[in-house]
């Protein structure tokens, strides 16, 4: 009788883990920080050369993706057209390269309730894709479809959540994540749109040398769809780590 019981006890606790989702440990390149460290930003901060080459190629479990180049299927802005710059793009197929050549550069953790601010800076990205727009870029009329290349230079960029921790059917407790936020700035952006007007040459290079001109403006423009996509990918990468890997092994008691 008693061991039929643990037999089901046992049943029971396989099928809840499943239901419940994967339970897996910090990944053995990370090393834990104790939520009790009164140095936990700076032991967080540690990690960082240490973590970003050991996730550059992904991992599944994590749900980590490739991040060299990182992959992000399309991103459309959409705005107003009876606006004062009125523009459609759709960028698809896009890579970006040098993701992995990010330096963390300062955390700043509340473990509860739990609120995180991270803070990189990457020395070159280069965003490489195909795109569609019409519409006018500021005051200019634009229109074209190719491949565009836009080039970062010096990327500071700030990502921040707040969520809370919930217990999972299996007890534990996991990271949920609510909002985030990016903000991000650079000291150069260079933005090269090939085969505008239908390929019309003296066109699209007037263009081109237009937007390099007052690329900050055509950032401010372009910039904010293209950072909350971005935004979205970081958000899945860490959320594969913090969500889903228990509170006790993340920021256990005791390091
Ligand atoms: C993209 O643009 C940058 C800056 O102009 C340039 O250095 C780089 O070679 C370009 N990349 C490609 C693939 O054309």
């Amino acid at each position: 009788m008693k061991s039929r019981s643990v037999a089901a006890f046992f049943y029971l606790a396989s099928v809840v883990t499943i239901t419940s989702g994967a339970v897996l440990p910090l990944p053995d390149f990370i090393k834990p920080c104790s939520r009790n460290d009164p140095k936990l930003n700076e032991c967080a901060v540690k990690q960082g050369p240490v973590v970003i080459p050991k996730v550059k190629d992904g991992i599944r479990k994590y749900r980590i993706p490739k991040l060299e180049p990182l992959r992000v299927d399309q991103i459309k802005v959409d705005q107003d057209q009876s606006a004062a710059v009125g523009i459609n793009l759709v960028a698809h197929d896009i890579d970006i390269h040098g993701v992995s050549q990010a330096q963390l550069k300062d955390m700043d953790i509340q473990v509860d309730p739990p609120v995180f601010k991270m803070k990189f800076f990457f020395p070159r990205v280069e965003l490489l894709a195909k795109y569609k727009i019409s519409g006018k870029v500021l005051i200019l009329p634009i229109q074209g479809k190719g491949d565009a290349n836009i080039t970062m230079v010096n990327l500071d960029l700030e990502f921040g959540f707040d969520a809370e921790w919930v217990k999972k059917e299996n007890g534990v407790q996991y990271l949920k994540m609510k909002d985030h936020y990016i903000k991000y700035d650079t000291t150069r952006n260079y933005i090269k749109l090939d085969n505008l007007f239908n390929g019309n040459k003296a066109l699209g290079d007037r263009l081109n040398e237009f937007i390099d001109v007052n690329w900050r403006e055509v950032t401010q423009e372009l910039g904010p769809p293209f950072a909350d996509a971005i935004a979205l990918v970081i958000r899945r990468i860490v959320s594969g780590i913090l969500e889903q890997v228990p509170r006790d092994n993340i920021f256990p008691e005791k390091a």
